[in-house]
């Protein structure tokens, strides 16, 4: 019998280190035998990453708040449908750099669409996918944007928001992970890459076959 496919996130602000934790705990999982896909939001098929170059560098003058969240949403219809899905039925673990509780924080929660809005939009492009853990990596807003600084790339159309859009997304990610402690794991990410790594297995102990 195969062993079930799991469905991991990673979420957090910009500079927490959520790639980097995505890869160590592929490494992880593939070294106790399992099958992983690693992929990311928006993107991760080829129709998702052409709607994220439209979402991260918009032609013209930016979307309006609702256009983003329907962009954010078809991307992750077309993610949903043509790798994550798939993938599970084949009994594999998919590690997911950002999903929809991104689009709550950000469109929903700093953006001021709500979450109803996004939660609605979700269950019409995607049935509503969840994942069976959400890893939200979170720290201090000044070290984390210290390590972005540091990473030395020109922002994005979102990362380059105000400082008050990030402090919204963060407290919205709390919030969204306070209402459903079973369904997300809160980690520090500041320390050592190793350290919150083993952090991040523990909080998955009960998934691991
Ligand atoms: P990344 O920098 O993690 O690749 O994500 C790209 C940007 O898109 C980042 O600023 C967060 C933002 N984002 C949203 O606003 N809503 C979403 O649903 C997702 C997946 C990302």
């Amino acid at each position: 019998m195969s062993v079930p496919g799991r469905f991991i996130a990673f979420e957090g602000g910009e500079g927490a280190g959520k790639s980097t934790q995505a890869r160590l705990l592929a490494e992880a999982l593939r070294a106790r035998g399992l099958t992983v896909v690693v992929t990311r939001e928006p993107g991760g098929t080829p129709g998702a990453e052409a709607i994220r170059a439209l979402l991260l560098s918009p032609p013209g003058e930016g979307w309006p708040p609702e256009a983003e969240a329907l962009l954010f949403a078809a991307a992750r219809a077309d993610h949903v449908a043509h790798l994550i899905r798939p993938a599970l039925a084949r009994g594999e673990w998919v590690i997911c750099d950002r999903f929809v509780d991104s689009s709550r924080a950000y469109q929903g929660g700093a953006g001021g669409l709500g979450d109803e809005a996004i939660t609605a939009l979700h269950a019409f492009g995607s049935d509503g996918l969840r994942p069976d853990r959400v890893i939200l990596l979170e720290g201090d807003e000044a070290a984390l944007a210290g390590r972005l600084a540091a990473r030395g790339e020109a922002a994005d159309a979102i990362e380059g928001r105000p400082a008050e859009y990030h402090r919204a997304v963060a407290a919205a990610f709390r919030a969204l992970a306070e209402a459903d402690p079973q369904g997300f794991a809160r980690i520090d990410a500041l320390g050592a890459p190793e350290d919150v790594h083993a952090r991040i297995l523990a909080a998955l102990g009960d998934l691991l076959p």
